[in-house]
């Protein structure tokens, strides 16, 4: 179903479902021989969550039937997996390099199904900020206290809409802007239209004291390239038409979702105010830990840029 400006989800449905998606590729990185990352609670998640796209990557047997009738999918979903444990590896050193300098109050945004405050070593006294959807908090929460889990910092939950006024809401639950912080957008700025991906680091830049840092991956150069973007809308349809079969059930449509949208570029903007940034080209940060794009599935993603800054 297409966007519209107030629209809101639970965890299986819309933007909700992306966030499956990613404890998909966690839980089948966590599961491989050499594991780049260790999420024990992403397969938690798919587990309460039943049926759906994120079955693909946690049924082996979907998987092998997939590839079966679709050889392309094999590179794409190992370019998915690798995806996300690079992009997970990168925020989850990120965080703790924050904390190792001291930072103690995290802001989280569209935490989804991210479960580090349950899982990453925070030091005492850390305060962490979670914001996303209430239907997504509340599925995330309810799962891991089911399971026994106790998050590991000082857990806040802001149940909100990233498109409404959440510096209001963060700042009403204890965070002081007056104090360094640690702010992370990870997987979220393209379900954001252009203008709300703006106004989004506005109030991060206006939130953050001396010391801060601030990591999000972002919309890279291309991302709207009109062919590009309808081969790979042509190619992941025809995988999920056949998966759908596949798992007898409905899959949302995840090209619906994003707003194919020219992009002021985070890195110079941030730069621009101050911030020390580094930004890495997702086939550099494959690089860095020892992961090259799968042959096959060089052109299936758009191109994103891995941001990092510190203030
Ligand atoms: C791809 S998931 C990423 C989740 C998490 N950052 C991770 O990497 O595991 C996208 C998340 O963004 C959240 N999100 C997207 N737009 C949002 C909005 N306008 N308000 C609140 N949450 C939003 C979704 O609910 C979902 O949890």
């Amino acid at each position: 179903m297409p966007r519209t400006n107030d629209d809101s989800w639970d965890i299986t449905q819309s933007v909700g479902a992306t966030a499956l998606g990613v404890a998909a590729a966690r839980a089948a990185e966590t599961a491989s021989d050499n594991p780049l990352i260790n999420d024990p609670f992403a397969r938690v998640f798919l587990d309460a969550a039943g049926k759906g796209m994120w079955s693909v990557y946690a049924d082996p047997d979907v998987t092998a039937k997939l590839v079966e009738m679709e050889p392309g999918a094999q590179s794409r979903l190992q370019l998915m997996v690798d995806f996300m444990a690079t992009r997970t590896a990168f925020f989850d050193e990120f965080f703790l390099g924050g904390a190792d300098a001291g930072v103690r109050q995290v802001v989280i945004l569209a935490s989804g199904l991210d479960a580090r405050s349950w899982r990453l070593p925070w030091p005492d006294g850390t305060l962490v900020y979670e914001l996303d959807q209430p239907k997504v908090l509340e599925f995330k929460e309810s799962t891991l206290r089911e399971h026994g889990a106790q998050p590991i910092a000082q857990l806040v939950n802001i149940p909100i809409d990233l498109r409404q006024d959440w510096p209001k809401a963060l700042q009403d639950s204890g965070f002081d802007p007056s104090r360094p912080s640690i702010w992370s957008a990870e997987g979220l700025v393209r379900y954001l239209p252009a203008q709300a991906q703006d106004l989004l680091f506005e109030r991060i830049n206006s939130l953050s004291a001396p010391g801060s840092w601030l990591a999000s991956n972002v919309p890279g150069e291309g991302f709207t390239d009109p062919d590009k973007v309808r081969a790979q809308r042509e190619d992941n349809q025809r995988i999920r038409a056949t998966a759908a079969k596949l798992i007898d059930a409905e899959i949302t449509d995840f090209d619906d979702l994003w707003y194919p949208e020219e992009r002021t570029p985070v890195d110079a903007w941030l730069a621009e105010r101050g911030w020390d940034v580094t930004a890495l080209s997702f086939p550099e940060l494959m690089a860095r830990y020892g992961r090259s794009i799968p042959q096959g599935a060089e052109n299936s993603m758009p191109p994103t840029k891995f941001v990092s800054a510190q203030r």
